[in-house]
């Protein structure tokens, strides 16, 4: 028997270098840091590159120049002699210019790349005596200005806009960040500014015309949703909704600002009306004359400390053409844009009219809770009091008009008074969001896993909207937490979602209580309560530990480790008052599981308190991960949380396992995947539990019955339990209920998005978002395990030949992008391409044949013929270098040896 596997197949390795001299020149790409935002003083910059080597033999990154200079001036030159494309180095505030090339070991020498940079003013002191800029009844603002420059000065402007707002010099956008340059933060507590570089706007002598525009953002609305743009401090000297502070400094020193005397004029401008739930009134007759503007007084406005923004602004990230346009009644003509994402329209209007655009989700259809149903009109309801209307009021043409104080969540628009017939030439979407570049293409063979993930992906990026929101489309758009934390593996999986989501973790930090609760909501506006449920708070440590995982970023956990303490207090002095951790208190617990028919009511819960008991253990093991990563004081610190925890979790398994029947609670889903996902499933029981969740699935339809929680876990569990097979069965389905079928029904396949709830057709519109990120988490599941690539702190990556017949895969990481795609057509192929710096693993079943590797010099590398057991099956493990790679599974020539 010994010989039997001579029989079998060799995957053997050969390399695109060995194929020619075809590639480019060295080169380089994804520059990191870049501008667009700020880095914080305190720690150094962190600059990274991606060496491109080409298709060639051999070629080895032997070190690099890094150069930084500001103004002209070196602040930093230094040759760097390692393969690792990273140098870190500190800098004062400042905006820097850097610069890096590369050397190979043969001698060759990269081209320079270079990017800008910019390091916050830590303290803000960069703002002292400038006062803020606002007034009533107002929403533009002009002034002229003269640095008396030379070509050679730089010039920047630091400016913030509340609640939205843009600004012009000499008629353009110093930015393309949209919305606003602020965020969306507490702002008694936090303000945001932006940093940018206009001197290529400016005239000869460094002057022009300064032109800024404002809207409500969440700072006030016609109908007073958003209420609390004041500081919640008596006597609050912030009382302008509608603000912006900005300065403008000509070679770092001060030359023009929000206070500079009589300088500034102001009006009420076109937009007569705007309001993020409702839309835009833009009416250029009532425009108002132009009166002089005095700033307010330095003690007034927005009291938070100025941070610079350390996370990309919102940006037109893609824009859209019509799929058909119908005209289904006089004077309506509906638009479909194929695809329901977060943007608004741009519009042309060839003559005189009163034009209004509504845009909506879906059309009506026959499932749907409707007293008249027109299935050529489009669907409203489920926007609840959010309007979604943009209104212009024209006495002449317009072309590409855009409202800048809103966006929409849509897939089509009603478009109510056009004049004419409107066609696609006169009508575009700009898919709006935070600019954030994306980690993961994914291409998978088969259509309804595919269409997840681009819709796992797509909701995401719908939602990032400088928080992360639930939904972009109704009148809620907040930053839930619940979904921030489930959705965390899997945004930081597929988007450079770190600095957005560092900045998140501040703004959570601006809204725990003294007691360390947070509330439900993020910044706290509308919805949501304090304390949050326990799976919602459990957002703060969720992100600080993926952060982690995902990328080896420490920083925040060691920033905001008071708060962590703070906040594992809190949960001492909960589970301390219900006395007993299956007593814990529960607002929303697992959060809209599938009715058993659609349209039904959702029945299966387990009991109330089980996920708060989850949640509180996985954040306890969190606090106490992230302590003993830290070391030092921190690890001291979370030395009785580990006692805690490990108490706690067995007080778990025996409040709530029945061991007769092998159960926990009432054995619904829930009740087997959330105690394996948290490690509370002694040994003992492990085979009994495993097998109680395959049977419940099998006796519930194949698919899955729990909530949000559970479907958050459920797939990784089955993985690690060994039924990756039956996890890829479920996801693969398109019959009710399952992620399919949200892609594949009669009434209304989703595309480049995701649904709020299961059933969401037969749904009425309470609660019935079709753009909504909480089921998302599925994202994660599909790139790490069933395309199989994954990379935790930074620059480990895995690469799991797994079960589907063909994956083409491209994730980016600091270092460049990891490629990795597999066919079994007809036999297992593997191409890999690895960049300088990435320590890269490729597992590839034992199943597929045996096989030996050698790399393209002929020398024999990794851990082959070492198998190991990872999830889901038996596998070889290879340590892969950098470079591009094919292997390819032949067949055993001779009996006796190895084809290599
Ligand atoms: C960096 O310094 C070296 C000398 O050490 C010099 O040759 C090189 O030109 C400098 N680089 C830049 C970009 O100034
Ligand atoms: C703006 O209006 C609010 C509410 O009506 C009022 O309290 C405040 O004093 C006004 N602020 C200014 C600067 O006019
Ligand atoms: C630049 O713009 C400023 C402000 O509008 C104006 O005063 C100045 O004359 C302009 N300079 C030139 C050379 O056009
Ligand atoms: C759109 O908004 C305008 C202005 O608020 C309003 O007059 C109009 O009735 C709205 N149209 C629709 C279709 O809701
Ligand atoms: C994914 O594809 C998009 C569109 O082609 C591209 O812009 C992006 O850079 C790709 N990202 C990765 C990580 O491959
Ligand atoms: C939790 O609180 C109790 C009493 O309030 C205290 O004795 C215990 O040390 C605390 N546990 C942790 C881990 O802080
Ligand atoms: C906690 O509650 C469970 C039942 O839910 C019970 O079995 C257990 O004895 C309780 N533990 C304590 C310490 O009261
Ligand atoms: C196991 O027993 C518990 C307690 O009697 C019960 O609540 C639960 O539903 C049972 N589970 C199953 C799968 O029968």
């Amino acid at each position: 028997m010994a010989n039997m596997w001579w029989a079998c197949t060799v995957l053997v390795l050969c390399s695109a270098f060995g194929r020619g001299h075809d590639g480019p020149r060295l080169s380089l790409e994804r520059l990191q840091p870049h501008g667009g935002f700020a880095h914080p003083s305190s720690s150094p910059v962190r600059f990274t590159f991606a060496p491109i080597i080409g298709k060639r033999r051999g070629v080895v990154m032997q070190g690099f120049w890094l150069h930084v200079s500001r103004r002209g001036h070196e602040v930093f030159n230094r040759t760097f002699t390692t393969q690792l494309p990273v140098a870190e180095v500190q800098l004062l505030p400042g905006r820097y210019q850097w610069q890096v090339q590369w050397f190979s070991t043969d001698g060759e020498v990269s081209d320079p790349a270079s990017s800008d940079v910019v390091v916050a003013d830590s303290g803000g002191d960069v703002w002292t005596g400038i006062p803020w800029m606002g007034a009533n009844d107002t929403n533009e603002y002009e002034a002229q200005f003269d640095l008396s420059g030379s070509q050679s000065d730089q010039v920047e402007l630091l400016v913030t806009t509340l609640g939205f707002g843009y600004v012009q010099i000499n008629g353009q956008d110093v930015s393309q960040d949209i919305l606003s340059y602020a965020g969306w933060t507490r702002t008694d507590r936090r303000v945001l500014y932006r940093n940018y570089e206009v001197t290529k706007l400016l005239n000869s002598t460094a002057g022009g015309h300064l032109f800024v525009a404002l809207g409500c953002g969440y700072r006030c609305d016609p109908k007073g949703r958003f209420p609390s743009y004041k500081d919640p401090a008596e006597g609050s000297q912030d009382t302008v909704p509608k603000v912006f502070r900005l300065q403008m400094r000509i070679n770092g020193r001060l030359a023009f600002h929000t206070g500079t005397p009589g300088a500034w004029r102001r009006r009420q401008g076109p937009v007569t009306q705007d309001s993020v739930y409702d839309g835009e009134v833009y009416n250029p007759r009532a425009v108002g004359p132009w009166v002089p503007s005095e700033s307010l007084p330095v003690t007034h406005g927005p009291p938070g400390a100025m941070v610079a923004a350390s996370f990309p602004g919102v940006q037109v990230t893609r824009v859209d053409h019509p799929i058909s346009i119908t005209a289904p009644a006089p004077g309506v003509h509906v638009v479909d844009f194929g695809s329901n994402v977060a943007g608004v329209c741009q519009i042309s209007v060839p003559q005189a009219a009163t034009v209004m655009l509504k845009h909506g989700e879906v059309l009506q259809h026959t499932a749907m809770p409707l007293k008249k149903i027109d299935p050529s009109r489009v669907y409203f309801d489920n926007l609840r009091s959010a309007a979604a209307n943009d209104t212009l009021i024209l006495d002449g043409p317009i072309q590409n008009w855009r409202p800048r104080f809103t966006y929409h969540g849509f897939r089509y628009v009603e478009v109510y008074g056009f004049p004419g017939q409107l066609t696609a030439e006169f009508i575009e979407r700009l898919v709006m969001n935070t600019a954030l570049p994306d980690r993961v293409n994914v291409t998978l063979s088969d259509e309804v896993l595919q269409a997840i993930h681009m819709g796992s992906k797509g909701v995401q990026r719908s939602n990032l909207m400088q928080v992360p929101t639930d939904c972009p489309q109704r009148d809620e758009r907040l930053g839930w937490m619940g979904d921030a934390s489930l959705s965390a593996a899997s945004l930081l999986a597929h988007w450079d979602y770190n600095h957005m989501v560092s900045a998140f973790l501040d703004s959570m930090v601006d809204e725990m209580g003294t007691d360390g609760s947070l509330p439900d909501v993020v910044p706290f506006q509308r919805f949501g309560g304090r304390p949050a449920d326990l799976s919602w708070s459990a957002a703060f440590l969720e992100n600080l530990w993926q952060l982690w995982q995902k990328d080896g970023d420490l920083k925040p956990a060691q920033k905001h480790w008071d708060s962590v303490k703070a906040h594992v207090s809190s949960l001492n002095a909960t589970y301390t008052a219900a006395g007993n951790v299956t007593k814990l208190p529960q607002s929303y617990g697992d959060w809209c599981p599938p009715p058993r028919t659609p349209g039904g009511q959702a029945t299966e819960t387990p009991p109330a308190g089980f996920t708060s008991a989850v949640s509180m253990l996985r954040s306890v093991q969190q606090a106490a991960d992230l302590g003993t990563a830290l070391g030092g004081a921190a690890a001291k610190d979370v030395e009785s949380m580990i006692t805690w925890h490990k108490n706690m979790l067995g007080a778990f398994h025996e409040g709530y396992y029945n061991p007769v029947n092998k159960t926990y609670a009432n054995g619904v889903m829930a009740t087997y995947v959330l105690p394996l996902a948290i490690g509370a499933v002694p040994a003992t029981e492990l085979q009994a539990v495993s097998q109680g969740l395959l049977k419940y699935i099998a006796d519930h339809g194949n698919t899955w019955t729990g909530g949000i929680i559970t479907v958050r876990f459920l797939f990784d569990v089955l993985h690690d339990v060994g039924a990756a097979a039956t996890a890829l069965s479920m996801l693969q389905k398109k019959d009710y209920p399952s992620y399919g079928y949200m892609y594949f029904n009669a009434y209304e396949p989703a595309n480049e998005s995701m649904w709020e709830v299961p059933d969401a057709p037969n749904r009425g519109p309470g609660m019935n978002s079709r753009a909504h990120h909480m089921y998302s988490s599925v994202g994660h599941y599909l790139t790490a395990r069933v395309a199989g690539i994954s990379v935790s702190r930074g620059h480990h990556v895995e690469m799991v030949v797994g079960q589907l017949s063909q994956v083409n895969a491209s994730v980016a990481t600091d270092f460049g992008a990891v490629q990795f795609s597999w066919s079994r057509q007809p036999s297992l192929t593997v191409e890999v391409t690895v960049p300088v710096g990435i320590l890269a693993y490729l597992f590839v079943p034992v199943a597929d044949g045996t096989m030996r590797l050698r790399s393209f010099d002929g020398q024999p590398f990794g851990e082959g013929l070492h198998s190991v057991v990872a999830g889901s099956g038996k596998y070889r493990r290879f340590t892969v270098p950098s470079g591009a790679h094919t292997m390819a599974v032949e067949r055993e020539a001779v009996s006796g040896e190895f084809i290599v």
